[in-house]
């Protein structure tokens, strides 16, 4: 046995073979087992990656484990986690860590008497570009920022994922879906959002999926798939977050940011690469030149070209941060800050009224290039 931390999974369905492909690039901590409600599932995503397949109790009670990662479906995401905290074991959980302030609430008290750490997904913003964003921000190349947009809209996830029904569930929907990604990219480069305000709408009430193996099947939709949300941060800046799943197509860039003395382009948080572009006071918009962050660097082929996907980074900050006893980047403090926004949004779509956020955090530290080597494992 090495010193690694032990790492199994909870949850074996469509991400993580992601994890379990890209974490064994990272540093510190080694995958040993899985598990699921599905023991079929765990069974062969056991074999697939030569890991131990055990039941969820199996799993909790294992003594090579100290970490487990939460890849369950989001309104299993709080009890699973509260489970991993109960068993004694730090938990990595993919988005959102809860769908209840309440439920959050109660995850933060449990693992801070049980003195564990919670980390939560999403870690894109730990990618080349956005970190490369957030140096040149700190840098001053574009002032304050005052204002921004940001656009995630597409035609929604029945085409491709084959149990595509939770997405259209609560819990589900594209703000709490591909929100995260943008609101923790938010709280990166600016911070905490004092209150929110939003419009949202259900386009239609049925999908159909076009996915295999369901094709054909409809799902009712039980949650809103359009949201134009306000958010009026501490630091003054006020952004707004178009999310939809009823648009065929559109032309908005996915992150722009204004600030006192130029503009910031971001390319998709979703994703760790990109082109970050920038302008001054009325100069013309060009590329940043780019750093060699090894988060930046394409590591995979798909559709649109070569692309870098490093999840997991977020995990291997985490195990890091346990190593050393610093703040990991991806925090419970963060994530449960996200979910107010997320949440508060969803409600202001009911309402129509402006939600005041009961929560703060502060911004991660940057994640500079060598930091970052050093969460890889040695070439
Ligand atoms: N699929 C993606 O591309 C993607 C990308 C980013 C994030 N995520 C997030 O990852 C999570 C999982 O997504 P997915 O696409 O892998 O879903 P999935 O439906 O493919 O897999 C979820 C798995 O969790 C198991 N499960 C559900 N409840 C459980 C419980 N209580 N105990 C044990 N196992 C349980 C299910 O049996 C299933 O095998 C979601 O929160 C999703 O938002 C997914």
């Amino acid at each position: 046995m090495t010193d690694a931390l032990g790492v199994g999974i909870i949850g074996c369905g469509n991400i993580s073979t992601h994890y379990l492909r890209l974490g064994s690039m990272f540093a510190g901590f080694e995958v040993r087992a899985c598990a699921d409600l599905n023991s079929d599932a765990a069974k062969a995503r056991a074999a697939e990656f030569d890991l131990r397949a055990e039941t969820v109790d199996g799993l909790l009670t294992a003594p090579d484990i100290d970490i487990v990662i939460n890849l369950t479906v989001p309104d299993a995401h709080a009890a699973v986690s509260r489970d991993i905290l109960s068993a004694g074991k730090h938990v990595y959980s993919e988005k959102p860590m809860a769908l209840s302030l309440t439920d959050g609430r109660a995850l933060q008290g449990l693992a801070a008497e049980r003195n564990l750490r919670l980390g939560c997904a999403p870690d894109t913003f730990l990618g080349g570009a956005h970190q490369l964003a957030r140096r040149e921000l700190d840098a001053g190349r574009v002032g304050t920022i005052a204002t921004g947009t940001c656009h995630v809209m597409s035609h929604g996830m029945e085409h491709w994922h084959p149990n595509p029904d939770f997405f259209f569930k609560p819990g589900g929907g594209p703000i709490l879906d591909v929100g995260p990604y943008y609101v923790a990219l938010l709280i990166h480069l600016i911070g905490p959002v004092r209150r929110v305000a939003a419009l949202s709408l259900t386009a239609s009430p049925t999908r159909t999926i076009t996915s295999k193996p369901r094709y054909g099947e409809t799902i009712q939709v039980e949650t809103p798939t359009t949201i134009h949300a306000l958010l009026d941060f501490h630091s003054g800046a006020t952004i707004t977050l178009s999310v939809s799943w009823d648009v065929w197509a559109h032309g908005h860039a996915n992150v722009e940011l204004y600030g006192t003395d130029g503009s910031l382009f971001l390319p998709d948080p979703n994703f760790f690469g990109g082109t970050v572009r920038a302008s001054g006071k009325g100069s013309e918009i060009a590329d940043v030149e780019d750093w060699d962050h090894p988060f930046g660097v394409s590591n995979e082929a798909h559709a649109n070209g070569p692309q870098a996907n490093y999840r997991a980074a977020g995990l291997a900050d985490m195990v890091a941060a346990i190593q050393s006893g610093r703040e990991h980047r991806c925090s419970l403090e963060r994530s449960l800050h996200a979910i107010d926004v997320l949440l508060s949004i969803l409600e202001s779509g009911k309402t129509g009224a402006f939600v005041d956020l009961t929560t703060t955090c502060t911004r991660p530290e940057l994640l500079g290039p060598e930091e970052a080597q050093t969460l890889l494992r040695p070439a």
